[in-house]
């Protein structure tokens, strides 16, 4: 089964950015974990920082995968075209967030992306991301 994950702008400093936030852990190391706790799954990692790089993602893997996992971190509530794009596209998405954006600033609870996702979940740190991979299995 092939799965992406696609990170959106600023979860590149995942581990220094804000970790009270989303925590210590870089992605790099939480990906090691996930891959070797799911070997038999093909799973890729794409990161931007740039919106139109992450549109072009969406619509690449988006035929031809069987699931995508998107956090579009601030893009999930300003970004018309990645919401576009996840509509555009056959592959189901599950959007997914580290911390609880319902719990933090108004502008956050707003989301372009939860309108065509299959699924959502939101809050539980990088275990959001093991989460939604389970609900391809
Ligand atoms: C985030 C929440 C967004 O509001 C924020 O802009 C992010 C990360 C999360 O995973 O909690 O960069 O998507």
């Amino acid at each position: 089964m092939k799965i992406a994950i696609i990170n959106g702008p600023n979860l590149n400093l995942l581990g220094k950015r804000e970790p009270e936030v989303y925590g210590n852990e870089t992605f790099d190391s939480f990906l090691e974990t996930l891959k070797s706790k799911y070997p038999t799954l093909e799973l890729s990692y794409f990161q931007s920082n740039i919106e139109g790089e992450l549109i072009d993602k969406i619509q690449e893997v988006g035929f031809t995968y069987d699931g995508i996992i998107l956090n579009a971190a601030a893009y999930t509530h300003t970004s018309v075209g990645i919401g576009d794009a996840v509509k555009a596209i056959i592959t189901p998405v599950i959007e997914v967030h580290i911390s609880n954006t319902f719990a933090r600033e108004t502008f956050r609870h707003q989301s372009f992306i939860s309108p065509n996702a299959k699924g959502i979940i939101i809050g539980f740190g990088l275990k959001s991301y093991e989460l939604a991979l389970h609900s391809f299995l």
